[in-house]
């Protein structure tokens, strides 16, 4: 598998670590062999074609030298990124540049772009599935491409997949998640008597924190999170920003001291449930039992609960964040994408 990766920053030298680290179990269980073929990023210029860089070399220029572009043999096509996804030899495009959330872009313009080219995704980009989920997947279905976004949710913890693999068969009625480590390692702090202020502050140091911790603390990674979820599992498209949305902002210590006299935790959720009018959403933090299984996820942990008709609950907790953590959760797409192909070559 040829791959290009359209943004090179932590999340996309996560991944090139990973398929240095993991390359011959890639290879010997999955028949996965990658090769990079394109890098680009607006940020450290750009290689179209690094033939004979390896990954430790790659990820060497990049970190050492700051940028790729220099880099003996290397041909270079400036940062233009459609460029790289149009004329690259890339069978498969890791989608993870620096994108608006609102706009989804330029992440939409590349996923377009590649399907266009016949060349698969896979991102972590939330923007292109809140916002455009059905017609990229019909454009990579009519171009026989994979689009991959498992880590848009939970990075590595596999929200989307589980539902829709493991748990098939069953009705899912309602999903209820924590979606937001930074928000729950505030409230977690806070019950041990920090401050509000000291916790973000913690929280970014520990690089859970979005740059702007504002879309953290007001609940819009999680509303977008939500549109996701509320589309891909639960079967309804509901635009993101109609969806109910209350973050922590206001979250004091009386307040958090005064749910722990009650044997009650605050905890910021997503509630995504059927109804008779349809998929009904929102975001808001709820006082939780601390009997209710969410009530005990702590620190920066994420955690999703699928109330499903015929298994009835089953809760899904791991990390939500992280470079290792969301660099997996694109390998999970690579090899999907990979047996995708495998099974279409067959039939
Ligand atoms: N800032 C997010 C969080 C990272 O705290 O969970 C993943 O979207």
């Amino acid at each position: 598998m040829n791959i290009a990766f359209i943004g090179f920053g932590g999340v996309g030298q996560g991944l090139a670590e990973i398929l240095e680290e993991k390359r011959d179990h890639l290879k010997t269980e999955y028949g996965l062999e990658t090769k990079v073929v394109a890098v680009s990023d607006v940020m450290k210029g750009a290689v179209y074609d690094p033939d004979g860089l390896s990954i430790p070399e790659l990820l060497r220029a990049v970190r050492e030298e700051g940028s790729v572009e220099e880099y003996p043999d290397a041909q270079s096509y400036g940062w233009d990124s459609l460029k790289t996804i149009q004329e690259s030899n890339a069978d498969l495009i890791v989608e993870v540049t620096f994108t608006d959330v609102k706009t989804g872009q330029p992440a939409i313009d590349h996923c377009e772009a590649a399907f266009k080219h016949g060349k698969s995704v896979v991102t972590t980009n939330k923007g292109p599935v809140a916002l455009k989920l059905d017609e990229l997947q019909t454009l990579a279905d009519e171009n026989d491409c994979f689009f991959g976004f498992e880590g848009t949710v939970m990075s590595g913890t596999p929200a989307l997949r589980l539902p829709k693999t493991t748990l098939m068969g069953n009705d899912i009625q309602e999903v209820v998640g924590i979606l937001n480590g930074t928000t729950n390692y505030i409230l977690t702090e806070m019950e041990q008597g920090m401050s509000f202020d000291q916790a973000l502050k913690q929280a970014q140091e520990y690089g859970y924190a979005e740059a702007d911790p504002t879309s953290d603390i007001e609940g819009y990674d999680v509303r977008y999170k939500t549109a996701i979820l509320s589309h891909y599992v639960m079967g309804e498209a509901i635009n993101a920003l109609e969806i109910s949305c209350e973050g922590i902002a206001d979250m004091t210590q009386e307040k958090i001291q005064e749910a722990k006299a009650e044997d009650k935790k605050w905890k910021l959720l997503a509630r995504i449930k059927k109804t008779d009018n349809g998929v009904r959403a929102y975001v808001a933090p709820e006082k939780l039992d601390i009997n209710h299984p969410l009530a005990g996820v702590k620190g920066a942990t994420n955690a999703i609960l699928y109330e499903c008709d015929l298994s009835g609950p089953i809760m899904l907790t791991g990390a939500g964040a992280g470079l290792k953590e969301t660099g997996f959760s694109l390998l999970i797409d690579m090899i999907h994408a990979h047996q995708a192909k495998k099974s279409i070559i067959v039939r």
